[in-house]
């Protein structure tokens, strides 16, 4: 393989660095946009080209010393090499790249606000699921990209302190007790998946586990001793789909759910049921998705993928009648339970898939869609044949988005998008797209 010098042009989906030669493009992991870079080529295909940075010949001024001494090996943050005001700007770069690649628009004609960012771009994250391995001790971390090499962590520095503390705790706990983690044939313990909510601080433990014959009795009875935590589950995962959770959840301790609070709505929390996982910025993203409904009190408006019913709810003193969908049969249990706690009457829920359950509905005035990354593929056809006047999409994938606004642009069109950052030190990016239908 050979040496090149390149000038990295800007910055990919995944938070490398793109530059092109050979009219190929060639991505350089940890280089910077406008950087001079002096790269090894480690990979050449048709198409591209991967690179490994070996010398910046001239440094971004956006580039800073990450703060966590990890950042090189683990890749779960993948920005934290730029400075965070540029993060933001980039993150606004992404989206418009996104859809001038797939929308067939030309997104410099939208309105793309300002990425809203946060005060305080560290320790956001309220959910972990670490996977386990045994390296000379049982040890949680992440893997390395695309390997099955742990990075072993102890202090994660965009995840909760205190779900820091009970993931060491708990390995501690699972050396002193002889409960292994899942190697091949040996072992029992794949992921701990630990959730807390910012508003009580309870902690919620579920441990995934590779078989059900192994009674883990003697390590719940420590687990439970461990500050804040109050519930405490296992599920099965045999390895059969991307899934870290199966389907044979089973509490051995303590309450349920945990109750989270975002502004004044209180949310039970099922270990499986989605949640943002940032919940500061969960309010911000939330106040951009109703702001962008601009609803009147007197129209109906339709939640798609609405969890465990967080916008539905969060609508719904705006709206005359909000019916939220979803196909995950817990996460309805409890935004039923969440509407009824919340005291929100006109909120209604069905379990099923979107598209098919949007199908049943009529006369819908605003449309508001959380899709899951892939994107909402098949309800972007029925939200045309069913025209609501306005359309809310929030999207976490900039690509999938792109492509279905070229879908919807049929009938709609993009009024704003605001870009949210709910991960910071990573590449991902949210957005609220207000859309509204095309005068016939
Ligand atoms: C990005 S989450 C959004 C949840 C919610 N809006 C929130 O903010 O908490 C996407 C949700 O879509 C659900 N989902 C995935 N595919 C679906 C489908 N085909 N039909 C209905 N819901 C689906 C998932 O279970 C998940 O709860």
């Amino acid at each position: 393989m050979y040496m090149l010098e390149l000038e990295i042009k800007k910055m990919g989906i995944n938070g490398e660095g793109i530059a092109y030669y050979n009219r190929k493009i060639v991505f350089v992991d940890n280089a910077l946009p406008k950087e001079k870079v002096k790269v090894e080529i480690v990979e050449e295909t048709d198409r591209f080209v991967k690179a490994d940075l070996k010398e910046i010949i001239v440094k971004s001024p956006f580039r800073c010393i990450p703060k966590c001494e990890k950042f090189d090996e683990c890749g779960g943050c993948n920005l934290q090499h730029l400075k965070y005001e540029e993060q933001l700007n980039i993150k606004r770069e992404l989206v418009i790249e996104a859809l001038e690649k797939y929308s067939g628009l030309n997104p410099r004609k939208f309105e793309i606000k300002k990425t809203i960012g946060m005060s305080n771009p560290y320790n956001y994250r309220n959910k972990v699921s670490a996977p386990v391995k045994d390296l000379n001790g049982c040890a949680w971390g992440m893997y390395k990209p695309n390997t099955n090499h742990l990075v072993i962590l102890h202090d994660c520095l965009v995840q909760y302190n205190d779900l820091n503390d009970c993931l060491n705790k708990i390995v501690k706990l699972m050396d002193k007790l002889g409960f292994k983690p899942k190697s091949k044939n040996e072992g029992l313990i794949k992921y701990i998946v630990c959730r807390q909510s910012n508003y009580t601080k309870e902690i919620q433990v579920t441990l995934i586990l590779g078989e059900t014959k192994t009674d883990v009795t003697p390590l719940v009875d420590e687990i439970k001793n461990i500050n804040n935590v109050v519930s405490i589950y296992t599920d099965i995962n045999k390895g059969e789909s991307p899934d870290i959770f199966g389907d044979k959840l089973k509490k051995h301790f303590g309450k349920d759910f945990i109750t989270d609070k975002l502004d004044k709505y209180y949310f039970n929390l099922l270990p499986n049921a989605f949640f943002q996982l940032n919940s500061m910025q969960a309010v911000t993203l939330y106040n951009e998705a109703k702001k962008a409904a601009k609803l009147s009190l007197k129209e109906k408006v339709v939640d798609c993928y609405c969890g465990v019913g967080t916008i539905s709810i969060w609508v719904s003193n705006l709206a005359k009648e909000v019916i939220g969908i979803e196909n995950n049969k817990e996460a309805i249990k409890s935004a039923k339970e969440n509407a009824l706690n919340n005291k929100v009457k006109n909120v209604n829920f069905i379990c099923g898939d979107a598209a098919n359950e949007l199908d049943k509905i009529d006369n819908i005035d605003c449309i508001i869609a959380d899709p899951p990354r892939s994107g909402m593929r098949d309800l972007a056809y029925k939200i045309l044949d069913k025209e609501p006047k306005r359309l809310v999409y929030v999207s976490c994938n900039p690509s999938t988005l792109a492509k279905d606004i070229k879908i919807l642009s049929k009938k709609y069109d993009v009024k704003y998008i605001q870009p949210i950052d709910m991960f910071p030190q990573t590449s991902n990016v949210e957005a609220v797209v207000s859309m509204v239908l095309k005068n016939k």
